[in-house]
């Protein structure tokens, strides 16, 4: 047949990039041929769109658009992680979509209105890339131990429908120095290839190993393949930096987040809430909760978490003790959970301290009725006590 050598590598050329449109086209032209009885020629173009089919089975199938348009292949349990080399630990750990939180952790409305605008970003990518714009790739979080940060992240991910690669950086740098950039390099290549949230926990590692080691010019090399890492992600998923000392991050890192979000101390609603929701299943009334939530005024999200789970142990261990008494054996055997002038006023072995405190609490109003209630003493008796104490 004249020219079918120009044919056939018309046809692959085009089926290298193949579309619908051509798929379509080079079948046709194979069953013209089959009816012209042009058996060799049939041959030659089956066998190129054979090829195409191994082709399509190996990377678009597996290439899948989330919900909220992050690209890149699949990660399933069977993925193999990166490791450092000379360890053989992995580098990172991958938390699937069904494992990441449903519920966000407790804050004030402040931060809740600048994470709903982080996610909303997300939710309208098409309307933002029909006038050229993209929503922030990028998102440092920090604050003190405790506040809810890892929780946060793993749940802006839930939202984002996206499985978490979490790197640890205080592991990744506690691996020989030199292979540390190494280790860095490989993470990001991992990212890049997987469909991700990349969750970059224990940020100020960084920095604490600037003022911990001598070898400077090492340091340096990793902060700047960490930089360079972290630029070339720029256009790639979703990155958030996590740290729970912020001033010792390197201002150059600091920049490359488009939003930086600062998670403070609860304040007492807060506290609260969060206390309301870990005690749920001790129906402890609003008294209660308000003097818990005053006993551990200061503390983290993390510390309420694990009051909650002392009084929730001691309401089947401890029946017989009151509120009071359980919380002062907290404040005992938890001298960096509860502040010092709080443990103090709950150490004193009469109620007379703490009974003064919180009628003189300005902020947070108790009622003597309420007072009484919580010491399981007469409300009359209370009321002697005030008016003893206001004559001395
Ligand atoms: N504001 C909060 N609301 C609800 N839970 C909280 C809050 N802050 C902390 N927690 C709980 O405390 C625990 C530790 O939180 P985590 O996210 O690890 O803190 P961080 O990363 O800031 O040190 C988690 O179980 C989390 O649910
Ligand atoms: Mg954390």
């Amino acid at each position: 047949m004249d020219h079918f050598n120009i044919i056939q590598a018309l046809c692959r050329s085009a089926l290298s990039n193949p579309s619908e449109a051509v798929l379509h086209q080079v079948n046709r032209l194979k069953q013209a041929l089959d009816k012209d009885g042009k058996d060799k020629e049939v041959k030659i173009i089956d066998n190129l769109l054979k090829q195409v089919d191994k082709l399509v089975d190996m990377s678009p199938s597996k290439i899948q658009k989330s919900l909220i348009r992050f690209e890149g292949e699949e990660l399933t349990h069977k993925t193999p992680l990166p490791v450092d080399k000379e360890t053989s630990t992995p580098l990172a750990e991958i938390i699937f979509t069904d494992q990441l939180p449903t519920e966000p952790p407790i804050f004030d409305a402040n931060i809740k209105v600048a994470l709903n605008s982080i996610i909303n970003e997300w939710l309208n990518f098409e309307k933002l890339k029909s006038i050229d714009a993209q929503p922030s790739r990028s998102c440092l979080i920090y604050g003190e131990p405790g506040t809810g940060k890892t929780h946060l992240a793993l749940w802006i991910a839930k939202q984002m429908n996206t499985p978490v690669v979490l790197v640890r950086l205080d592991g990744l740098m506690s691996s020989f120095l030199g292979t540390t950039s190494r280790n860095i390099g490989n993470l990001f290549s991992f990212a890049a290839k997987y469909r991700c949230v990349l969750l970059l926990d224990e940020f100020d590692a960084i920095a604490k190993l600037r003022n911990d080691t001598q070898e400077v010019g090492e340091i340096k090399r990793v902060v700047n393949t960490l930089l360079q890492n972290l630029d070339s992600r720029k256009n790639t998923g979703f990155t958030i930096g996590i740290t729970n000392h912020e001033s010792l991050l390197d201002p150059a890192i600091w920049r490359r987040f488009e939003a930086q979000i600062e998670i403070p101390k609860p304040s007492f609603e807060v506290m609260y809430s969060i206390l309301n929701k870990f005690l749920n299943t001790l129906s402890f009334n609003e008294n209660e909760l308000k003097f818990l939530s005053w006993c551990i005024e200061g503390a983290s999200g993390a510390d309420a978490e694990s009051l909650s789970k002392w009084l929730k142990k001691s309401s089947v261990l401890n029946q017989q003790a009151t509120l009071v008494d359980n919380v002062r054996r907290f404040a005992m055997l938890n001298s960096g959970r509860v502040n010092l002038k709080k443990r103090n006023i709950l150490a004193s072995s009469n109620d007379e301290d703490l009974i003064n405190s919180l009628l003189n609490e300005t902020t947070i109003n108790f009622k003597q009725r309420e007072i009484a209630t919580l010491l399981n003493k007469n409300p009359s008796a209370l009321s002697k006590h005030v008016s003893k104490s206001k004559r001395l």
